[in-house]
Formats: C-alpha cells, sequence, structure tokens
C-alpha cells in the first residue's frame, strides 16, 4: 500500500502549460534548434530489398553548386558498436531492406541537400527478396522472449480437449494489417560536435535513452552527448528509441566539424526509417458452455521481423489475463522478412491483440444468443488467471455497465443487418480494453527552490500527453505548495535521467520520482524554504508488481452505418468509458483517451501499408494513400472515466493512460459492422469491398 498524495492540484482540468507556445510557433522543435549556419542533409536510400552496393557514383552530386559531402559505407566513418544492424549505418554495403540508408549528402540548403541525393547513382548486386507473411511458411521460428521480456508461449490445462467437449467453440482466424507510426511532426535530428563531444536536438520520446545508444554507437562516454528536446509533435511509440537517420546526423555533423547539421524526414522516407506495427495472422479458440462461461481460451500469432533485428510484438500477451478459463494457450512465431525493422506501435500487443479475441468473443455472444456485454461479465475473472495475484483493482465490469448506460445499449436487438436508416445499414458493437500499468525501474528528479518558486527537473518528454502539465500538479501536491508556484523543466538530458516515454508509464514512474524528491525536499527544508534549497528522489522500486496484476481496463462501444448500395462505412459515434486509476488531470487525459479512440478507428476502417511483394515497398507511403482518419471521420468520440482508487499504483493513484485508448477499438467497429450488415470481416481494415 502506498499513501496516495491529497489530491489538490493533481484531478484540475488545466489547460496545456505549452500550449500557447506550440500554436503560436514560439516552441522550438528539433529541426528549429536554436544554432547559426546549419548544413543540411538528404538520406539516400535502396531501391533494392536484398542484396549489395557494388558502386556509388556521387560525382555528379558533389558537383552540385552548395554541396559540402556526400557519405557512403566507402567513406563514412566507422561506428565503434555496430551491434545493433538497425543503426550501423553505412557500415557495409548490405542491404536489408528497401528503404535502407545508402549514403547522406550534406549541402547548404535542404533543397540543395535533397536535389543532389537524386544525383548518386548507387548500383547493385540484387538478390531475391521475401517479404510475404503467411501462417504457412515453413521458417516461422519462435522468439526468445516477445516485446520485452514477455514468455513468448504459455499453456495451461488442455485446450484441444476442452474446445472437444465444449457446448459451443468459436475457431477463426483474423488478421491485423501492417501499419506506420504517423505522427504529426515528422522525425528530426539536429547535431553538432564540439571538441569531441556531441549535441543533438532530436524529436524523442526520450532523451536520456538517445544519449545512451548514441554514447554507445560512437564510443563516447555519456556525459560527453547532451540531447534536447522540450518538445514533440508526437511519436506513438515511433521516437521511443533512436533510429538510424538519428546516428546518420551525428555522422554527417562529424564530417563537418564545428558546424551543425540537420535532417529532417519526409513523410515518405518514415515508412521504411522508424519502425511500424507489424501485421499479424491470429488464430483464436473459445470454448464455452451454453451459459457462455469459456472453458477455454487460446491465441496463436503468426507476425513478421526483419531480417537484422528481431522485434517480437506481445500480441497475446493481453489474452493471458483478461478472462477467466480454465484452459489457456498463447503462442507467438515470426517470420524474418527482408522488410524495415517493425517497433513500438501505440499499445504494441495489446492493440493488435485485442483485435482478434474481441471479435471472437463477439462471435461467440452471438452464436449463444447472449448480450456481448453480459458474456465478457460473466467471464470476469477474479484473480489474475495467469499469475493467481489479485488485481490491484479491476473495474472492466463497471466500464461496461456505466457505458453500456451512457451508450444507450439496453434496447440492443441483437439481429445482425436489420436496421435500416434510409439508405444505411446500422450497427452497434462493443469490446473490452486493457493496458498493464507500468512504472520504470530508473528515474530520478531534483525539486530545487528558486527565486521563490518550486522547479522540479527531471528529463522526462512530453510527446504531446501533457508532461508539462501534468508533473508541476503531481509536484505541487507533493510539496503541498499551491500550484502556480511550482514549475517543471524537462526534455533535456542535463536534468535527472529519466525512463522514456513509452508503455504509458511516464506519469507513473517521474511522478513517483518527484514525490520522492519532494518528501526529501519537505523533510530537509519544511514549509519555509530558502533560495537554492534542493533535494533529490529516484523512483522506489515498484513492490506492488510481485504481489498484483496491474492493469487499466476500458470499454468501447461504437456505432457503424454502412451505405447499403456503395458499402460506405461510417462511425457517427464512439464512447469508451475507462477504469484507470486517479485521472491527474482530466483535461489532457480526455484528450489521450479520445486520440487512441481516433487512432482505433484509424486502424478499423483506413490504415493499412500496402508491402508490394515485387519490390518490398510500401506503395502508400505519404498521406495522399496512406488514409488516417480525420476531424470529419471522428464526429463524436466521447471518453469517460469511473472513479478508481487504487493504494497499490503509485503515490497519485494513477494508471497509465497514453495507449488503452486505442486498444479494443477496432474490435468494437468490426463488431458494429457485422451488426449493421450480417458480414462478419475478420480481416483489418474492415473496407467497403468486405462488407459488400
Ligand atoms: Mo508507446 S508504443 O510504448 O511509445
Amino acid at each position: 500500500m502506498t499513501d496516495l498524495l491529497q489530491p489538490k492540484a493533481i484531478g484540475q482540468a488545466r489547460v496545456r502549460r505549452d500550449g500557447l507556445d506550440k500554436v503560436s510557433g514560439k516552441a522550438r522543435y528539433a529541426n528549429e534548434a536554436p544554432i547559426a549556419n546549419p548544413a543540411y542533409c538528404h538520406l539516400v536510400q535502396a531501391d533494392i530489398a536484398r542484396g549489395q552496393v557494388t558502386t556509388i557514383d556521387f560525382t555528379d552530386a558533389e558537383a552540385m553548386p552548395g554541396v559540402l559531402a556526400v557519405l557512403t559505407h566507402g567513406n563514412g566513418e566507422r561506428l565503434s558498436s555496430t551491434k545493433d544492424k538497425e543503426l550501423a549505418v553505412l557500415q557495409t554495403g548490405d542491404i536489408a531492406f528497401r528503404g535502407q540508408i545508402v549514403g547522406v549528402v550534406i549541402a547548404e540548403s535542404p533543397e540543395a541537400a535533397r536535389q543532389a541525393a537524386e544525383l548518386v547513382h548507387v548500383e547493385y548486386s540484387q538478390e531475391p527478396h521475401d517479404v510475404s507473411l503467411s501462417a504457412d511458411r515453413d521458417d516461422l521460428y519462435k522468439p526468445e522472449k516477445v516485446n520485452p521480456s514477455f514468455d513468448t508461449d504459455t499453456s495451461t490445462g488442455d485446450v484441444d480437449a476442452a474446445m472437444n467437449s465444449a457446448e459451443a467453440t468459436v475457431t477463426a482466424t483474423y488478421t491485423t494489417a501492417m501499419y506506420h507510426n504517423n505522427p504529426m511532426e515528422p522525425h528530426a535530428t539536429t547535431a553538432l560536435w564540439s571538441d569531441g563531444d556531441l549535441i543533438v536536438w532530436d524529436s524523442t520520446q526520450g532523451v536520456h535513452a538517445v544519449r545512451s545508444t548514441l554514447a554507445k554507437v560512437f564510443g563516447l562516454h555519456k556525459e560527453q552527448v547532451r540531447v534536447v528536446c522540450p518538445y514533440v509533435g508526437g511519436g506513438f511509440g515511433s521516437k521511443g528509441m533512436p533510429h538510424a537517420h538519428v546516428v546518420a546526423a551525428a555522422m554527417a555533423a562529424r564530417a563537418l566539424p564545428g558546424r551543425p547539421v540537420k535532417l529532417a524526414l519526409t513523410r515518405q522516407q518514415m515508412f521504411s526509417l522508424v519502425g511500424y506495427r507489424t501485421p499479424t495472422i491470429q488464430r483464436v479458440r473459445l470454448a464455452a458452455d451454453r451459459a457462455g462461461r469459456l472453458s477455454a481460451i487460446a491465441l496463436d500469432v503468426v507476425e513478421q521481423t526483419s531480417r537484422i533485428k528481431e522485434f517480437a510484438e506481445q500480441t497475446a500477451v493481453a489474452t493471458r489475463m483478461m478472462y477467466a478459463a480454465p484452459n489457456r494457450a498463447t503462442s507467438h512465431r515470426l517470420a524474418a522478412l527482408d522488410v524495415p525493422v517493425p517497433s513500438w506501435m501505440r499499445a504494441p500487443g495489446e492493440c493488435p491483440g485485442m483485435f482478434g479475441p474481441e471479435v471472437a468473443m463477439d462471435e461467440l455472444a452471438e452464436h449463444l444468443g447472449i448480450d456481448p456485454v453480459e458474456l465478457r461479465i460473466r467471464n470476469e475473472p477474479d484473480r489474475d488467471p495467469e499469475t493467481g495475484n489479485p488485481f490491484s483493482s479491476r473495474n472492466l465490469v463497471a466500464c461496461l455497465r456505466d457505458g453500456a448506460e451512457r451508450f444507450g445499449w439496453a434496447d440492443r436487438d441483437p439481429r445482425p443487418g436489420v436496421r435500416r436508416d434510409g439508405d444505411w445499414l446500422v450497427g452497434t458493437g462493443v469490446a473490452s480494453s486493457v493496458y498493464p500499468t507500468y512504472r520504470m525501474p530508473q528515474s530520478e528528479a531534483t525539486i530545487r527552490f528558486e527565486n521563490g518558486r518550486y522547479v522540479a527537473e527531471i528529463g522526462a518528454a512530453d510527446l504531446g500527453t501533457g508532461t508539462w502539465t501534468t508533473l508541476p500538479q503531481i509536484a505541487a501536491d507533493a510539496l503541498g505548495v499551491p500550484l502556480d508556484q511550482v514549475d517543471v523543466r524537462i526534455g533535456d538530458t542535463e536534468y535527472p535521467i529519466a525512463s522514456v516515454a513509452g508503455g504509458s508509464s511516464g506519469t507513473s514512474t517521474w511522478g513517483s520520482a518527484i514525490v520522492e524528491a519532494a518528501n526529501a525536499f519537505r523533510d530537509k527544508y519544511g514549509s519555509d524554504p530558502e533560495d537554492g534549497d534542493e533535494a533529490q528522489g529516484q523512483v522506489p522500486e515498484y513492490q506492488a508488481k510481485k504481489r498484483y496484476a496491474l492493469y487499466a481496463f476500458g470499454a468501447q462501444f461504437a456505432e457503424v452505418r454502412v451505405h447499403a448500395d456503395t458499402g460506405e462505412i461510417r462511425v457517427p459515434r464512439m464512447l469508451g468509458v475507462f477504469a484507470a486509476g486517479r485521472i491527474v488531470n482530466p483535461r489532457t487525459a480526455r484528450s489521450q483517451l479520445i486520440g487512441g479512440m481516433t487512432m482505433g478507428m484509424s486502424m478499423a476502417l483506413y490504415e493499412n501499408s500496402v508491402l508490394d511483394p515485387r519490390t518490398g515497398h510500401v506503395v502508400n507511403h505519404d498521406f495522399a494513400e496512406y488514409h488516417i482518419a480525420t476531424c470529419a471521420d471522428a464526429a463524436n468520440v466521447e471518453a469517460y472515466w469511473v472513479d478508481e482508487h487504487d493504494p497499490h499504483v503509485n503515490p497519485m493513484g494513477s494508471k497509465g493512460i497514453g495507449e488503452i485508448g486505442i486498444v479494443g477499438t477496432a474490435a468494437a467497429i468490426a463488431n458494429a459492422a457485422h451488426h449493421a450488415t450480417g458480414v462478419r470481416v475478420r480481416d483489418l481494415p474492415v473496407t467497403l469491398d468486405k462488407v459488400l
């Protein structure tokens, strides 16, 4: 048990402290680093998916006015560590995926660099490539662990036997597409070397992670690298760890001693260089009695990774703890393809992994004639089925009931394909949502009294989530002082080490460190500090995770309308109710939740990276063809939460909310589309050709 803070500032719907600077253009992003006389670089990318570079002719490029240098694997510097093959930029001529960096052009202007990059002539010896994922490949392998360190397979009881003796079963295969992270601000890095030390302004979810990675790659002490990033225009996981372009920018800057170099990726380049969500193939098996009580639940997943670096999405982990069923099994198998390296994208694991099972639950509900809300309630476990630990708090049922009430679920006619409003077929659907409550092991904060104000310093990130606004709320309550006397400083490795803004763990982790620092400060100086007084704190060990299952839950409801003639699909209404502990700032929290739900709608209906098997190229690599839900698509998205008092998670009583909003949305929409049309779509996205 943790003593929860007395909430005074916590719980207030505060506006973003950085909001005005962001919308008025005062906030400086990575590509706007305040430095004089920068050079600019542009990347040259492989246009084969597998083979070797044989020759690179850059005489034309170098001859262009304004071009300063062209780096290739022939003349680029040797890195100290090439262990991470994704980051081993220009170290060999081997090509492992289309779009890989094969050259860097540095010039006086971004336009010159880009034009010169077109004039770099690369020849290859090409090898046959393979980018096609399927569940019947004979080279599928079992990774040792799945992201970040979950067991690859689990098995309890006997799923086959339960399937054979069950009164009702569902066996079906579902697929989710390849998705690319598309934050509004493309990835950008500005780099400058001076006296052998490196400073980078990088658009990142974690300045300290970028620092330690660059130090390793370039063979420097951490103290020789400074990373600055006060503002981020979104990341969704793609800025959670540095990708190859960050190394390329630092290499380019080293080639021009004393001169800063800027590298901004184009939207199109982001489709090969900054990660993506692997496509998944999910075989789901459910067994139940006539009353809908599950006797078995199983999820077997096939997904892809790259040949040069493994990323194993933990797609099946949520199935391990979601519902009570005595017989359970999960597995992950990977195909290592000639594709870019997959990585984190908002709720890796839970987001794709709740699609198949939550549609399967809908299929089971229909089969048994049980309301899908009720079916989920009947399978509510009283402990974590996997570990046997109690949940620190679990309010899925409250979310389902409250959501059903708010959405107007009670009078729902369960029959699919029978409601019409003019030319539109109308349906509603539901799905559950879950996300673990993580706290990272390493983060520190300093609190100082300065010019009559309290200042908390921590190298945390605000990737649009609200950190600038919520950390002062936590610090104010921990110090027992008014919120308007508290400032924070984040986004710079000059401030104490902080974990990456990932796994929805930021507020929980950094907030815990700030509370420790505040406690130390009050112990030392009481409530009447003097200028210059300061104290440190670090995040305590997360003891609760040994004794409790720690998760946030949610229930997602959607209304879908499908045009009877054209198959056009609209989602006029989405409603989510979440149980995520105490909400630190209702205003920024609501924004996180409806943002997640909107991204889930985007996944359900629009997003789909189309990988051409002939070239290994994502052909729809821009916003004209990679469709993302717009404001007009997200007509009415509502997020609510139930009061939840959880003394086990952290002193704020808060659970992470950055990712849970996207979990379950696609299933709720697919279920609603089935209810509207009677057509069961098991392969995302749900598009008109599939429902007609
Ligand atoms: Mo999130 S995908 O853990 O940045």
